[in-house]
Parts: C-alpha cells; structure tokens; sequence
C-alpha cells in the first residue's frame, strides 16, 4: 500500500513476494528494491561509502534474483550518489559485516563465496536483461557487479578498476569471464595485475560499456534502453538471449543447431502447430 513516501511514484518494494527477513536483508546491505510493471530497479544504496558492499549486500542481490516477480523484464542497477560501487567495503578486511571465511576449512570457504557468486550469477538470466548504469568509480566487486550485466551504459566521469590483485586477492565474484569474453585475454591481463583504472572513453573503446553519455543524461539514456528492450517481443528476447549467451561456447554447427530449436519454438508460439 503507498504510504506517504511512495505516493504518486510507481510501485516501490522492498523484497518481493517477500517478507520481513528478505527486506531486513536489503536494508542490511544497503539495497533498494523498485519494482514497476515489467522493470526492476536495484539500487546499491550507500552513498556515504561510496556503495561499498559487504556479505550482507552480495546475499541480498541474490534474494532478489530468487524472488523477482516472474513478469519483470528489465533489471537495471544503479548506484546511488558519485559512485556506483568502490567495492568491498574495507572494513571487512577488520572484521566489520561477517569478516572472511575461514579458510581452515576450505570446503566451507568455497560453499560460502559460491553463496555470495549467487548475487551476480543470475543477471545472465534469460529471462530478464539486466542493465548496469554506472557513475563514478566502479570498482572491484562493484565493476564486476557492472561486468555481470548484459549490457553497461556509463556516464561520461566512470571509472572502472580491478582492484582485488593490488590488495593480494583475486577476482571472485564472477567477473573473470566477462571481462576476459569482453576485452580478450591480454587486455584483461593488463588491467588486473596493473589494476589500472579504465576511463569512460577508454571503456566504450573496449566495450566495457556499450553506452557512454554525460553524467547529467545517465538516467535518460537508461530509461531510453529500457523502453527499447521493453518494445521487443518479450518471447523472442528470453529465447535470443539464450542463443546469444551459449554463442562463444558453441560450435558452429552447435549454434546452428540452437537457432533451429529457438526459431522453431518462436514459430509455434507466433502461429501455433
Ligand atoms: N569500503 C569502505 N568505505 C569506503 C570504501 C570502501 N570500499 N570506499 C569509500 N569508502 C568511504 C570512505 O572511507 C569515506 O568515508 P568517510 O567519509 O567516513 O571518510 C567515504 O566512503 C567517501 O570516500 P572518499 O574516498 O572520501 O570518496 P571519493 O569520492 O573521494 O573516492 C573512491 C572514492 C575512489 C571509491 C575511494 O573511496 C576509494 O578508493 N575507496 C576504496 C576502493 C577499494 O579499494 N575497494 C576495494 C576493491 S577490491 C574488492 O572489491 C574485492
């Protein structure tokens, strides 16, 4: 129900479908949830840490991908004030918002960040497109959160940086693949033993971002994205995503097999049979 906050804006939750333990979460790792029709939002919501993340922040992300209502289309994610993320939140490293895992059972260490991947792995999802609008710094976990979105529009002042090799660690929130699928092995060499920062123009030259815009047209130019993915034929998104996702993995004759079984479903569903 609106309340006086939410009055005369589109419908906003915090959780989906969900109950109190989900949205304790969300507010726990500085996350807003805004669900409208066929578009989510997900805002990292710590301006004052520069959207730095903790545990309770990566659980979150995945509460959400457990729990996001099954007509939502669009997932876009944002950060609230300069930056989109700088990351782990340092204070972690002092044992502030759950510590690390104990590595002396390394089977547990690995169930544990498996549980945290959970918070990026399902923005690949077919059945959503997911959108990183990043500002400022990204970095670390927050420039893989961007990597692990299918599509990043950026403002003209972004900055991306893999900071985890400067700090002793490595990347582990999914997002060696994509940046090494995006930019290519040495380039991605490059950037994380280097752990240079990325400018925006440098980015949109490598593909890091598909859309750079002036900070002050970040918003326009998502929701002009969004209103473009929403325009298409919602089964025939899910089924391309799908085919393109699986295209690097494929043989030739493996795609070609996997645009055959799509189309053949497209085509049934168009005109029955
Ligand atoms: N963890 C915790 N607090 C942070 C973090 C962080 N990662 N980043 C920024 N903050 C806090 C700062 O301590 C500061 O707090 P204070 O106001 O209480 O002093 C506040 O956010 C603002 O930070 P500033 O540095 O003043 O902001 P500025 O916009 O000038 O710089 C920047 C932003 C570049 C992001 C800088 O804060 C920074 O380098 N942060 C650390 C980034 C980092 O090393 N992250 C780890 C990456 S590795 C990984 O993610 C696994």
């Amino acid at each position: 129900m609106a309340d006086a906050q939410t009055a005369g804006r589109p419908e906003a939750v915090t959780g989906t479908g969900t109950g109190t333990d989900e949205a304790a979460l969300l507010a726990e790792g500085g996350l807003r949830l805004e669900v409208s029709g066929a578009v989510a939002a997900i805002t990292l919501n710590r301006p004052e840490r520069r959207n730095a993340m903790t545990f309770a922040t990566w659980r979150g992300l995945a509460a959400i991908g457990r729990s996001l209502p099954a007509d939502v289309r669009v997932v876009v994610l944002r950060g609230e004030g300069p930056s989109f993320s700088a990351g782990i939140d340092l204070g972690m490293f002092s044992g502030e918002g759950g510590g690390f895992p104990d590595t002396s059972d390394p089977e547990a260490a690995d169930r544990l960040i498996a549980e945290l991947q959970e918070g990026y792995t399902w923005l690949r999802r077919p059945d959503v497109v997911t959108v990183a609008a990043v500002q400022g710094h990204a970095i670390g976990g927050g420039f893989q959160l961007a990597l692990a979105c299918d599509i990043r529009v950026a403002a003209d002042d972004a900055k991306f940086c893999m900071k985890e090799p400067a700090l002793g660690l490595v990347p582990d929130l999914t997002g060696t693949k994509p940046l090494v699928e995006i930019v290519g092995i040495g380039r991605a060499l490059e950037l994380c033993l280097t752990a240079r920062t990325v400018p925006a123009d440098e980015a949109a030259r490598i593909g890091l971002a598909e859309i750079v815009v002036p900070r002050d047209g970040l918003d326009g130019a998502v929701r002009d994205l969004v209103d473009a993915l929403l325009a298409v034929n919602p089964g025939a998104a899910v089924a391309t995503k799908r085919l393109l996702w699986q295209a690097a993995e494929n043989t030739l004759e493996e795609q070609c097999a996997a645009e055959r079984r799509e189309q053949i479903g497209r085509l049934r569903e168009l005109f029955g049979g």
